[in-house]
């Protein structure tokens, strides 16, 4: 019997603007690629070529007049195709996936913060992924006046703020309390860590929660 790839591993990377999700998602990136897996990484909104494209036009800010379950419907159709066309593929390829934002981006921005109903959500939630949980979710938690700070260094000279950094700084605080709700409530599948230890402190934390909560193959 011919044996297929062992199967991937799904991480999501989740937290406020200005977290540093993108700066953990490179080091694990090359930590597990150490171990002579492949990994995948890729983001939300977007990593394929149509979710790119809903994400230009979300973050536009042109989907915003049309309210927060629009929004909703227009991020999960950008999960869908990036489901089909990225991670399920990867995963089946026996490649880990690390996915900056997912599921509970929906659940806070649009959920906690757009004020729609938990159980319409959670049901839209369930047809998007039909069945596709991550394995880990690492929470960034981080105090928003850092993050956002950290978020305007980042924009270039004239830049605008996008569709959500550009709100007030109460949004940004009510995001951090609805992300620590989701891992108090799913504490086998979140981790949090702390943000605002120095980015290899960071990757070091999130590095341990791995080993200890996917372990990974023994690989030649
Ligand atoms: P970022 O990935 O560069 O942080 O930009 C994505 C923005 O979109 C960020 O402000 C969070 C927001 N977002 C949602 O509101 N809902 C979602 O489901 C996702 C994936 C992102």
């Amino acid at each position: 019997m011919t044996q297929g790839p062992a199967p991937g591993r799904f991480i999501t990377l989740e937290g406020g603007e200005g977290a540093g999700k993108s700066t953990l998602a490179g080091h694990l990136k090359d930590r597990i690629e150490a171990l002579g897996l492949r990994v995948t990484l890729t983001r939300e909104p977007g990593g394929s070529p149509k979710a790119e494209a809903i994400r230009t036009m979300i973050l536009s800010g042109q989907v915003k007049p049309h309210g927060p379950f629009v929004e909703a419907l227009m991020f999960s159709a950008a999960r869908i195709d990036h489901i089909d066309r990225l991670i399920r593929p990867a995963l089946e390829r026996g490649d880990w996936v690390i996915c900056d934002r997912f599921i509970d981006s929906t659940r806070a921005y649009q959920g906690a913060l757009g004020r729609i109903d938990e159980d319409l959500l959670a049901e839209l939630e369930a047809v998007t992924i039909d069945g596709l949980m991550p394995d880990l979710t690492l929470m960034l938690d981080l105090d928003p006046t850092i993050g956002l700070a950290r978020a305007a260094r980042r924009r270039a000279p004239g830049e605008e703020t996008d569709r959500f950094e550009g709100e007030a700084l109460a949004f940004h605080s009510t995001l951090r309390q609805a992300y620590l709700a989701i891992a108090q409530a799913e504490p086998s599948r979140c981790a949090v860590l702390d943000a605002a230890q120095p980015p290899a402190v960071l990757a070091q934390a999130a590095w341990s929660v791995i080993r200890e909560r996917l372990p990974a193959p023994q690989v030649a």
